[in-house]
């Protein structure tokens, strides 16, 4: 399972990076206006550089002319960079032309099986169903992950990833593994979470007290 972080702070994807655990980012509009940068070509430049995996740039204009052209500009960026485009219509057709072209598309805003099977025939690298807005009106947003994993299962042609998107707890991204989604796209307070447990914390306590019983140290970068 491949994990994406979702923000577009700059000092938090450095971070995580570091990690060694991430495979890619995504960001959206409302990431890109609470990160305060104001200039978002070279927001996006720079968060390619940091990660080797796709990084998802969202066209502003949801007229097919306009998110065509903007796509065309943000491929440019660099490599790296996976075109986000909503759900709608013209975005599906923004979706085909430019997978023909082998640019990878992000379809973002999907909330139905439906739309998930749109996404697939539009040539989609990735779908990304947003299981906490679902959520948080009463549905059951990991009920969507699971019905988008049966249906793509039953047809080996389809190649889009499904990206779990707005991941609120660890409980999404470990029950989006069961289901065998491909991405979870994650915000960096949920990463930091996962690696959360506090038997972890208090039985490596208990370890580093009883090393510090045996008065021995450990070499350090020679031959033992
Ligand atoms: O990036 C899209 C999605 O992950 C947004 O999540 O928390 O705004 O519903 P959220």
């Amino acid at each position: 399972m491949k994990f994406f972080v979702d923000t577009a702070d700059l000092n938090e994807i450095k971070d995580l990076a570091a990690t060694g655990l991430l495979d890619g980012v995504t960001t959206n509009p409302s990431l890109v206006a609470k990160s305060g940068h104001s200039n978002f070509i070279e927001l996006i430049r720079e968060i390619a550089s940091v990660v080797e995996g796709p990084v998802s740039a969202e066209v502003a204009a949801t007229d097919f002319e306009g998110m065509l052209a903007e796509a065309r500009t943000l491929t440019k960026i660099a490599k790296n960079i996976a075109i986000k485009v909503p759900l709608t219509p013209a975005g599906l057709k923004v979706c085909k032309i430019l997978s023909g072209e082998g640019t990878q598309v992000n379809v973002t805003l999907c909330f139905s099986p439906a739309q998930a099977i749109l996404a697939a025939k539009a040539g989609a690298a990735f779908v990304s169903p947003f299981v906490g807005r679902l959520d948080d009106i009463g549905q059951d947003g990991m009920g969507l992950i699971s019905s988008i994993c049966e249906i793509y299962g039953n047809y080996p042609a389809f190649k889009t990833e499904v990206l779990v998107a707005s991941v609120r707890s660890p409980m999404h991204v470990v029950l989006a593994a069961q289901m065998g989604a491909d991405v979870a796209t994650i915000p960096p307070s949920v990463i930091r979470q996962l690696f959360k447990h506090p038997l972890t914390d208090s039985g490596l306590a208990q370890f580093v007290e009883d090393w510090k019983k045996t008065g021995q140290t450990i070499p350090r970068g020679s031959q033992p």
